[in-house]
């Protein structure tokens, strides 16, 4: 059991194998939050945690309260115009303009297990043997609302995911604000830990103290991001990769939201989750509830790395579809980088041939295949194949690829239409834009007005008979553009503001169909490569394009921040031709190989192209990348050296599988250096009392010896560049139990 409840002093502790989290109902019949962080015991109350002093100048509850003041109370789900300053969890507008909210304890209820939202992603535990749920209910009399805050908690795996709902009765209002999860702290002792960049230069680590003020990432764009990651950690000062006190929250949603942290004049913390306010409203008509999408929390005194772990094991069990999680994922060639747009049958056959002969597993057709689309100006929204490049149709390359035992994967970008187009003549009115105004082009395409449920079934037709036809086994799904002159043609004036959730909510709907009619295709998001890498879109999509950088030096970068808070299979990392694309690099194939082995391992080049030598390395990766492929995809992940922590300009991750049996370490140099210090690697997570080899070699060490002493690796000194170059290499040390 995982929910303890005094009734007596409505007291609600919640606790998981590792935290305890604990509030109260509060004299003025909220709840306000106590404790969050290593696991204590249940009592009966917690007197001195609610222990409370008195400041001056601050409001009280009552004249005969003056020791509550909401100001210095720490609160479960924040209103705003009582006397607290902060910024609030939620605010609703009532139908004479009024903000000000009085919800009052009712009750609580609590289940087994936890199902799933209707039409929002979300956690959920179905065999209902895995979570407990608590249900709070609070109800403001004087306007007939109802707000229910939602806790599961995940006992295994430390999790608690938390959302709310607001029903109205009997009067309409408008949810103007309405965050999945607030979390007030008492002091202010972080950094704050989060994932930022931009196109080509996605979730980069960034560490920040927490400061006086508000500290928040965002987006505006109805899309989760390149610019910020919704998943961010607030870690103690000197916490890092192997001990230390830290959270983590992360948000299952796909559009705008808001992660704000403030530190208030007494230093202590609000960290709020949720849509981004601006650029919201939603109105709840009588008989009608709101729900927010959910959001989730977890704590460890360990460290980053077990932080990681504990969030990978969660994602597996209990958000990813579990047709796909903890399934192997087939390694594939994709064409973008390899022929761009510019392909027929005859182009593109001589690849499927070549990479079928290295062992690759699955031919994805990129963009280019449908309409008449030779260049970026046409044919989005037109899903039928382009007998051009196609005169057997895509069902006749689908069979080819198929008959060679390959799967076939297709890409489409759903939510697009370009003006030059079969769609747009026939429905101009489906492209979103506002009267009057000029439109704003990008990447030559427009959105396509996914609030508009004719648009959602028009798309769930066209790519079902694709499907069909094609025998699909893979989509990958783009989205290359954000929404500008955000305007819904069927919205009345006063739900405008619900546009951009709506949205959301269209390829939701879309992408729930469509897993839903064709459980066997594997879907992998994508937007410009990271641009809406969240939970939201992993609840359908197992994995997503990590990026459109695949260069191996910017991919540690990228794919090291990425794995604070996601798991490897959620990733697509591909070996690219050199010099790249998107830099201009050169770096060996084998560095390309070993950076993209941490994820799910796939190749972007022309392979006609390529000399024999490296070929035959392919096929090497490919083996071993088979071989080893689980322990890839799902092993437990480990920085032992990140881009943020290393002097040294050399970086270690290692996964290490369930019984510590085996381990592969790689080893990554950027720049060599003259005379370099002597470096050892540290395996970390081995079982000290196992004995193991190194790369098949004699020699056995314990694996306290591997961890403790380390493992000599000498650097890459080779004076033939041309061959081994120093600069950009790789060494991967497969420890395996002797
Ligand atoms: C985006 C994707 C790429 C590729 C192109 C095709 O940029 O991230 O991988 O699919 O679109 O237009």
């Amino acid at each position: 059991m995982s929910i303890h409840v005094n009734e007596e002093n409505k007291l609600f502790h919640l606790q998981t194998a590792h935290t305890s989290y604990i509030f109260k109902i509060l004299e003025n019949d909220e709840a306000g939050q106590l404790y969050y962080g290593p696991r204590i015991p249940v009592k009966d109350d917690y007197k001195n945690l609610a222990t409370r002093e008195e400041h001056d100048c601050t409001n009280t509850l009552t004249v005969d309260q003056p020791d509550f003041q909401l100001e210095l109370i720490k609160r479960e789900y924040a209103s705003f115009g009582k006397g607290d300053y902060r910024y609030p969890a939620y605010q609703l507008t009532f139908h004479n303009g009024s903000r000000t909210t009085e919800f009052r304890y009712m009750g609580y209820s609590i289940t087994k297990g936890k199902k799933r939202l209707k039409d929002l992603p979300s956690t959920f535990d179905d065999a209902g043997d895995d979570a407990e749920t608590l249900d709070l209910a609070f109800k403001d009399e004087y306007d007939h609302v109802m707000m229910l805050l939602h806790y599961t908690i995940f006992e295994k795996e430390d999790v608690i995911v938390r959302s709310a709902t607001f029903s109205s009765f009997c009067t309409d209002i408008m949810v103007n604000r309405a965050m999945s999860l607030e979390l007030d702290l008492p002091d202010a002792n972080y950094d704050m830990v989060q994932f930022s960049g931009s196109w080509s230069r996605e979730r980069h680590m960034i560490r920040t103290p927490l400061r006086s003020g508000i500290q928040s990432i965002s987006s505006l764009r109805t899309a989760s991001s390149h610019q910020h990651n919704p998943f961010f950690m607030l870690a103690r000062p000197n916490t890092d990769n192997n001990q230390g006190g830290v959270f983590g929250f992360n948000f299952i949603y796909s559009g705008n939201f808001l992660d704000s942290v403030e530190v208030d004049q007494f230093d202590t913390t609000r960290v709020l989750v949720g849509i981004n306010p601006d650029e919201f409203a939603w109105k709840v008509d009588d008989g009608e509830t709101f729900q927010t999408p959910e959001a989730i929390m977890t704590y460890t005194d360990k460290g980053f790395n077990q932080l990681s772990h504990q969030l990978a094991d969660f994602y597996q069990k209990h958000l990813i579809n579990p047709h796909f999680a903890g399934k192997e994922r087939p390694i594939l060639i994709n064409n973008w980088e390899a022929t761009f747009m510019d392909f027929n049958e005859a182009k593109l056959m001589p690849i499927v041939d070549k990479a079928h002969e290295l062992g690759i597993e699955m031919f994805v057709l990129d963009d280019g295949w449908f309409g008449h689309r030779d260049d970026d100006h046409t044919s989005l929204g037109d899903w039928f194949v382009d007998e051009k490049k196609f005169e057997n149709g895509i069902d006749g390359f689908a069979k080819k690829v198929h008959d060679k035992g390959m799967k076939f994967g297709l890409w489409f970008e759903p939510e697009m239409i370009s003006i030059e187009s079969k769609l747009y003549e026939e429905h101009p009115d489906w492209m979103i834009s506002t009267p009057d105004r000029l439109i704003t082009p990008a990447r030559n395409q427009y959105v396509l007005d996914m609030t508009r449920q004719e648009v959602v079934d028009y798309l769930f037709d066209h790519m079902s008979a694709i499907i069909k036809k094609t025998k699909l086994d893979y989509i990958k799904w783009d989205m290359n553009r954000n929404i500008t002159e955000m305007f819904g043609s069927q919205l009345k004036h006063d739900r405008q503001l619900e546009f951009g959730h709506r949205y959301i909510l269209g390829v939701y709907q879309l992408y729930a169909r469509l897993t839903e009619a064709f459980p066997e295709v594997l879907f992998e998001s994508c937007a410009s490569g990271g641009g809406r890498f969240d939970l939201g879109m992993m609840y359908y999509a197992p994995q997503a394009w990590c990026s459109d950088d695949t260069d191996a030096v910017e991919r540690i970068y990228i794919q090291d921040g990425t794995s604070y808070g996601y798991q490897q299979s959620m990733w697509g990392a591909h070996v690219s031709a050199v010099p790249n694309d998107q830099v201009g690099r050169l770096t060996p194939i084998a560095t390309r190989a070993a950076v993209a082995y941490f994820g799910d391992l796939g190749y972007e080049l022309d392979v006609t192209k390529l000399p024999q030598e490296e070929l035959d390395q392919i096929k090497e990766q490919v083996a071993f990348y088979k071989k080893h492929r689980r322990l890839f995809q799902f092993g437990k992940f480990y920085r032992i050296d990140s881009p943020d922590t290393a002097t040294d300009n050399v970086y270690d991750w290692e996964v290490v599988n369930d019984d510590k049996s085996e381990a592969i370490l790689a080893r990554f140099q950027i720049l060599n250096g003259p005379n370099p210090a002597y470096i050892r690697t540290y395996f970390t997570g081995l079982d000290p009392e196992k004995m193991y080899t190194i790369n098949g070699g004699d020699e056995k060490f314990s694996g306290a010896e591997l961890m403790n002493v380390g493992y000599f690796v000498p650097r890459i000194m080779e004076r033939k560049p041309e061959k081994d170059p120093s600069d950009f290499s790789a060494r991967i040390l497969v420890a395996k139990e002797a």
